[in-house]
């Protein structure tokens, strides 16, 4: 591809040391888009694969570096992971037997903490390193360990490590004081093998929570009310075995809705489930899109009409998602009119803010809330992403803006978008991964330094195990 401006690679070549995406703006999308499997619901449930000393399959497990980790974590505790064909993760707890996380896995995926619950329930104890804060905000456990408490394990947290011990978890009555989703999951897993009924009041209603319950449930666990305020869990004695495709990814689709809209495309999206994806749909025909559900998984958004600005609210499900605001606000960017954003779930989560005004958007940050300007067109610009959404959201500013757009730091993209850039180039984008050469692929701030590659476990046809390294 060949920028406007006339190079190939966009502005950074000379001193680029990581890979960097380069786009060139302005390009219609056509076609159908693959919508892989939902990355938070994959990482939950390789933690719940732990609550049972049977196999079970995972299948529609994204290739990303997230979930690479979660397996490098799981083969740390002694649990066997191996791919088990395209996108399908096969894992063996049978041998669980080290309940102490690695820190330097653990300090890199958030996600990580979900393994706490299962641990206590299997093995009766647990060490796990605090996940600490990260780019989008503070985002403490508190709620966790509270629950856990609750249900009368013994929680320590010293020298930044959760240290928690039980005979045998029992059920009890959890009250969250927010509905937090990897809270809600902890306790869902814990509850599933503890003794008499755990009520889990004000919980999570995400789809990703009604995923975990219904991998649970394969496995034999009794749980009722996923998906509603109040879930119900029955503790069993054991799980069993259960093969289980994960449901795909809301999150990705919500951003191929927003590159089809920013680039006045008529896209396809499937799978999907049309449900999961209610507050942005609704968002997306208020700035003045067509969404319609063109087959029970597959939705078509087209763009006929001038965009107008619209607020947003993120909330938790079925509110507006925080995942998709960094998305959004690009897309409220070329929206005509003033849009307020406000981010209520992380109080951090507008780090987007000045590489969207490096491409020409007038954003301004005041106590939470992004007030966003809308302008006539956005102009390409080389742009650092700061978080996961973040990456997704310069990305798409760039397939609008005028000439080349070069994306960097593109490992947070890698966590959490499989494939992104070639789904985007095979629906008609004018987008460009440009790899670095190997001695220049020494990134420090990269999470996996090329030394240490972390394998794809869920990619096909190679069977060896992943590795802890
Ligand atoms: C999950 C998702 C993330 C999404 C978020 C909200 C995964 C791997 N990640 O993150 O992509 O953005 O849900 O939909 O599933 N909180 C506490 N104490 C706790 C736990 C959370 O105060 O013990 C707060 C957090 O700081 C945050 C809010 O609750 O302000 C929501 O967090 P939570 O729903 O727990 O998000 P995660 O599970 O971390």
């Amino acid at each position: 591809m060949t920028s406007e401006s006339g190079s190939p690679r966009g502005e950074q070549t000379a001193t680029q040391t990581a890979p960097y995406l380069v786009i060139s703006g302005g390009h219609r999308l056509a076609g159908e888009v693959v919508v892989s499997g939902a990355k938070n619901s994959a990482l939950a449930l390789m933690a719940a694969a732990l609550l049972t000393t049977d196999g079970c399959r995972l299948r529609n497990v994204p290739d990303l570096t997230d979930i690479r980790t979660m397996g490098a974590i799981l083969e740390s505790l002694g649990v066997r992971v191996r791919p088990g064909g395209p996108h399908t993760l096969d894992i063996d707890a049978r041998f669980l037997a080290v309940h102490r996380a690695p820190y330097e896995l653990v300090n890199t995926l958030r996600a990580s903490f979900f393994i706490l619950g299962p641990l206590l329930a299997r093995l009766g104890m647990a060490r796990i390193p605090l996940p600490g804060g990260c780019a989008i905000g503070a985002r403490p456990v508190d709620l966790h360990v509270r629950g856990l408490a609750a249900m009368g394990a013994e929680v320590r947290i010293e020298h930044g490590m959760v240290e928690a011990r039980v005979r045998r978890l029992r059920g009890a009555r959890i009250y969250l004081d927010y509905p937090s989703v990897g809270a809600t999951e902890t306790i869902m897993m814990a509850a599933t093998l503890a003794e008499g009924e755990t009520i889990i009041e004000n919980a999570a209603q995400e789809p990703e929570v009604v995923d975990l319950a219904n991998f649970c449930r394969a496995m034999g666990a009794r749980i009722r009310g996923a998906g509603s305020k109040t879930i119900v869990v029955s503790g069993v004695p054991k799980l069993h075995a259960a093969d289980y495709t994960v449901i795909p990814d809301r999150i990705e689709a919500g951003t191929f809705l927003t590159a089809a809209a920013i680039t006045g495309s008529t896209l396809r999206l499937a799978p999907v489930i049309p449900d999961h994806l209610g507050a942005a749909i609704a968002k997306l025909r208020d700035i003045g899109l067509h969404v319609a559900s063109v087959r029970p998984d597959c939705l078509e958004i087209s763009a006929d009409r001038p965009l107008v600005a619209v607020d947003i609210e993120t909330l938790p499900f079925p509110g507006f998602p925080t995942d998709l605001q960094a998305p959004f606000m690009s897309l409220l960017a070329v929206s005509d009119g003033t849009s307020i954003i406000s981010e209520t779930v992380f109080e951090n989560r507008l780090m987007h803010v000045p590489e969207l005004n490096r491409l020409g958007a007038d954003i301004r940050v005041r106590s939470g809330h992004a007030i966003v300007r809308g302008v006539p067109r956005l102009s390409g610009a080389p742009v650092t992403a700061t978080d996961l959404r973040a990456a997704a959201a310069l990305v798409i500013a760039g397939l609008a803006a005028q000439g080349t757009t070069t994306v960097n730091g593109l490992h947070h993209l890698d966590r959490g978008y499989d494939g992104f850039a070639a789904k985007l180039k095979a629906v008609g984008a004018r987008i460009e991964r440009i790899a670095p050469t190997p001695a220049a692929e020494a990134d420090p701030n990269c999470e996996h330094p090329p030394s240490e590659p972390a394998r794809s476990v869920v990619a096909g046809a190679d069977p060896a195990p992943i590795t802890a390294s």
